[in-house]
């Protein structure tokens, strides 16, 4: 194969390294050097000089191809019709007024809620969940990854295990015992990490074979309104992240998401790598997907005016409608442009009219994978440059494409019907995000804190509210601050899903009793049953139960529990405490542990 380029005096370097090239190299640097990236391959040196740096320089090149669908040439051709459309300063919601979504109010637990729970807990066998676990976590600052950290430090249980704990709860409990899908998007800088995690813990009881492990790419930064390619240095480009929307891409290419949607699975649930209370609605949100036919269901929380996660509405106009998240930045300008001039304000309510999204999706798998097919997974990129001055000619530094998946509903059409689930927040989102210091500022200036503290905060509360739902008397104790951030001392409860996965389940268990506000509970096992249990003072409880082994626990409990010690700033203890500000301290809580099949009785 012969350059197609003119020789000019730039590429004399390159065309003299020609004969050194695969027939697949030499044709991708035609292309390129047609598509306006001759920058690329100026002043190369003569072979002999850097030939390392070429070899890996190409291949970079060649593996950027291959990921994304189109190759490079359809990246730099996407790249160049968004540039223009931000240039030209195109208002992405021209012509469209917001209206209510359509939404399911599940907020608190009623007859309707418990419906829907039932609908989706026989959809434990036909739904497949999604974690998203490529993002750097630059807020939180950890120095690992976001899903090896505990989501609670009585017993260390990191989100990867509670996720993992919760798979193997909704496969015990369908009929035909399949298990549930895992499929987990990691990133070049959270893949290792992840992989090792699995294998060390020897995928936390999951079979390998259940855990789909799909690796999203970096794309080539931008340096100009012509979709020229960035480079750090002669032989290197810049590469950047494109996104938590890679996942639809991933599922597509990979061909993942067809495979199972072929073998019976019909629901996909997308969730976050640090938001531990995602399974709490699991049950409900699938339910309500399927009851009302939502291809695509957004979990909503209310949302205060004004804060920093998108807003769920109805778009109408141009003789369309569609329900899509709204980024918090563009809400406000598109409110006050169209249907309120205050912009982004509370309704008698006292929030939002807009639900927050939570960014847990339900989709849908057939609707799903006709969308990949069509769209090949690349789903609403956008770009976001920053311009050195209004004439948009030029970008303070180079910009990329990027996705995000909640935009999928971008690419719905007639047929397709997208709802929107509202829960109560803490048994909802409580991502942990942010690092103490940030915090602490967030929560004083009178936003959530969504830290390592209160996302183990509402991991107790949620097993507070599940005692609550199932007639058990809970006492709330009083909320302190820890380093700046809210901090409620008890009682801390972790009813693990092998015991419930819903309200109904819990409730089947429980019956009577009392826990006092800085009281400790953590009952693990399917069999496992509380009569009247009472715990008293700063007592601690903790039953667990092997597969077989049917535990009655009665009686009034009294000892001296779990102790809360705050460890202050600067104390010398490893990371994952670190970023929590505390600890607790077993002071005489009672376990009661069977590991074997069996009757027993726990009685104090
Ligand atoms: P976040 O918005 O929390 O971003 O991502 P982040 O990159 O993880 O954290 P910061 O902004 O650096 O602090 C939301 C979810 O999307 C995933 C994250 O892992 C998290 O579960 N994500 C984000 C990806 O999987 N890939 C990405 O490219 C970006």
């Amino acid at each position: 194969m012969k350059p197609t380029f003119s020789e000019s005096m730039e590429l004399v370097g390159l065309s003299t390294n020609w004969n050194n090239f695969s027939d697949e190299q030499k044709e991708l640097i035609n292309t390129l050097v047609e598509n306006g990236q001759t920058h690329l391959f100026s002043g190369w040196d003569e072979p002999g000089t850097n030939d390392e740096a070429k070899k890996e320089f190409l291949e970079s090149l060649e593996k950027i191809n291959g990921n994304y669908p189109g190759g490079l040439v359809g990246y730099i051709s996407n790249a160049r019709k968004l540039l223009a459309e931000s240039k030209a300063g195109a208002n992405p919601f021209e012509g469209l007024t917001p209206e209510q979504p359509e939404k399911v109010d599940l907020t608190s637990f009623t007859d309707e809620f418990k419906k829907y729970e039932k609908i989706g807990a026989d959809y434990f066998d036909k739904t497949g969940v999604v974690l998203v676990a490529g993002g750097l976590g630059e807020r939180l600052g950890y120095n690992g990854i976001k899903i090896d950290i505990a989501v609670e430090v009585l017993e260390e249980t990191t989100y990867l295990k509670h996720y993992a704990d919760n798979l193997l709860a909704m496969q015990a409990r369908s009929e035909s015992k399949r298990p549930v899908p895992f499929i987990i998007m990691v990133s070049q800088d959270t893949g290792p990490k992840t992989i090792q995690s699995l294998e060390e813990n020897n995928y936390f009881g999951l079979q390998k074979e259940q855990v789909h492990i799909l690796q999203q790419e970096l794309v080539p930064a931008i340096s100009d309104n012509d979709g020229a390619l960035a480079l750090k240095e002669k032989y290197e480009l810049i590469l950047k992240p494109h996104g938590h929307g890679d996942i639809h891409m991933l599922l597509h290419t990979s061909g993942v998401a067809a495979k199972l949607a072929a073998e019976g699975i019909e629901y996909f649930m997308f969730i976050q790598d640090t938001n531990g209370p995602s399974f709490n609605t699991l049950p409900a949100a699938i339910g309500a997907s399927v009851a009302n036919g939502y291809d695509f269901n957004s979990l909503a929380i209310v949302r205060r005016p004004g804060e920093a996660v998108g807003g769920l509405a109805k778009l109408v106009g141009n003789g369309k409608e569609f329900t899509l998240n709204v980024e918090y930045n563009q809400l406000d300008p598109l409110l006050r442009a169209t249907i309120n001039p205050e912009g982004d304000v509370a309704d008698e309510t006292g929030f939002s009219p807009f639900p927050g999204n939570c960014n847990t999706l339900v989709i849908k798998t057939d609707s799903y994978v006709r969308i990949l097919e069509a769209t090949q997974g690349i789903i609403a990129e956008f770009v976001n440059p920053k311009y050195t001055d209004e004439t948009k000619t030029a970008f303070k530094k180079p910009t990329r494409l990027e996705t995000m998946m909640q935009d999928l509903p971008k690419l719905f059409g007639e047929s397709e019907k997208v709802g929107v689930t509202i829960f109560d927040r803490m048994w909802s989102f409580s991502p942990n995000k942010n690092n103490v210091t940030d915090a602490a500022a967030k929560y004083a200036s009178g936003g959530p804190a969504d830290a390592s503290a209160t996302a183990e905060n509402d991991f107790y509360a949620a097993g507070r509210a599940r005692l609550e739902a199932a007639g058990m008397k809970v006492v709330e104790g009083e909320e302190i601050k820890i380093l700046g951030v809210p901090f409620t001392v008890g009682p801390k409860v972790i009813l693990r899903p092998s015991f419930a996965m819903t309200l109904e389940e819990g409730a089947s268990k429980i019956s009577g009793g009392s826990i006092s506000d800085q009281a400790t509970l953590i009952i693990d096992g399917a069999d496992v049953s509380l009569e009247n249990v009472e715990l008293s003072g700063k007592t601690g409880l903790v039953v667990k139960a092997c597969s077989g082994a049917k535990v009655t626990v009665k009686g009034k409990f009294e000892n001296d529990g779990f102790e809360l010690v705050e460890l202050g700033a600067d104390a010398d203890v490893p990371e994952y405490l670190k970023i929590r500000g505390y600890r607790f301290e077993n002071r005489g809580a009672q376990t009661f542990e069977f590991t074997e099949p069996g009757e027993y009785v726990v009685e104090a």
